[in-house]
């Protein structure tokens, strides 16, 4: 599904973000990327989206090949993928509904086509009966859940997500992990970056730990590893 050999992302202004990056993620894993604050987590995942473009290497996703693509084929590779943050990114002024509904819409789905699968992304993550309120009106877990909602609306075959618990109680991250595990049980990627000790040794999958944009450790059902 995720193919680097010799990824390098070195930023205009001269930072080398990732130094070399190995690494094959099959379909159906759950990962984990773990790696302190500026390690290059967030870069790892611009890559595989192609918000980032890497400056050296070779990157295949979904079988495409990241850096020989050209711009018109980029909307094709990201509705393969779907992507949550830590800070939501919801369209404020819109309602739950039009948030995820707008996920759709520029994909030209019919509007019948459009309501039955929002209403059925929306009953995935328990908010169905919340679809006509707007951001402000939700504590942030239910905001994040409205972010996985319309980030799963296209059907991608992988979600990743950086840091979304990163805002979120305890008890919160609970329940976006449950919803997470769910996704993946349907047969999606996932891939997280996380600074949870507690969810990655809870939840064992496979982590893989960045430092100085070098993977150092790669761990089928790994631990956190750091002192946080
Ligand atoms: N757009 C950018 N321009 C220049 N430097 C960047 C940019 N984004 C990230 N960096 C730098 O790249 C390194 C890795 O950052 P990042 O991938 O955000 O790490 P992490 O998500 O692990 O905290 C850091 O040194 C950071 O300052
Ligand atoms: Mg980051």
């Amino acid at each position: 599904m995720i193919e680097m050999q010799q990824v390098k992302k070195t930023y205009p202004n001269g930072v080398t973000a990732l130094n070399g990056i190995d690494i094959n993620i099959d379909p159906g894993e759950f990962v984990y990327l773990v790696g302190q604050s500026g390690a290059g987590k967030s870069t790892f995942i611009k890559l595989i989206f192609r918000e980032e473009m890497a400056s050296s290497g070779q990157i295949r996703v979904n079988n495409k090949d990241l850096l020989e693509m050209k711009w018109r084929d980029v909307p094709l590779l990201r509705r393969e993928i779907g992507v949550v943050y830590q800070d939501f990114k919801l369209l404020p002024k819109m309602t739950v509904y039009e948030n995820v509904a707008f996920a759709l819409e520029v994909v030209e789905e019919s509007p019948r086509q459009i309501r039955k699968r929002v209403m059925e992304v929306l009953d995935q993550v328990g908010l169905k009966n919340k679809a006509r309120f707007i951001p402000d009106e939700l504590s942030g877990g239910e905001q994040q859940r409205v972010a996985i909602a319309r980030a799963m609306a296209n059907y991608p075959k992988l979600l990743i997500a950086d840091e979304p618990t990163g805002n979120l109680d305890p008890d919160t991250s609970w329940e976006i992990m449950k919803i997470l595990e769910e996704i993946n049980g349907t047969g999606t990627t996932i891939i997280m970056a996380t600074h949870s000790k507690e969810i990655v040794n809870t939840i064992k999958r496979r982590v893989i730990a960045i430092e100085g944009g070098l993977i150092v450790r790669d761990q089928h059902r790994g631990e956190y590893g750091y002192e946080v």
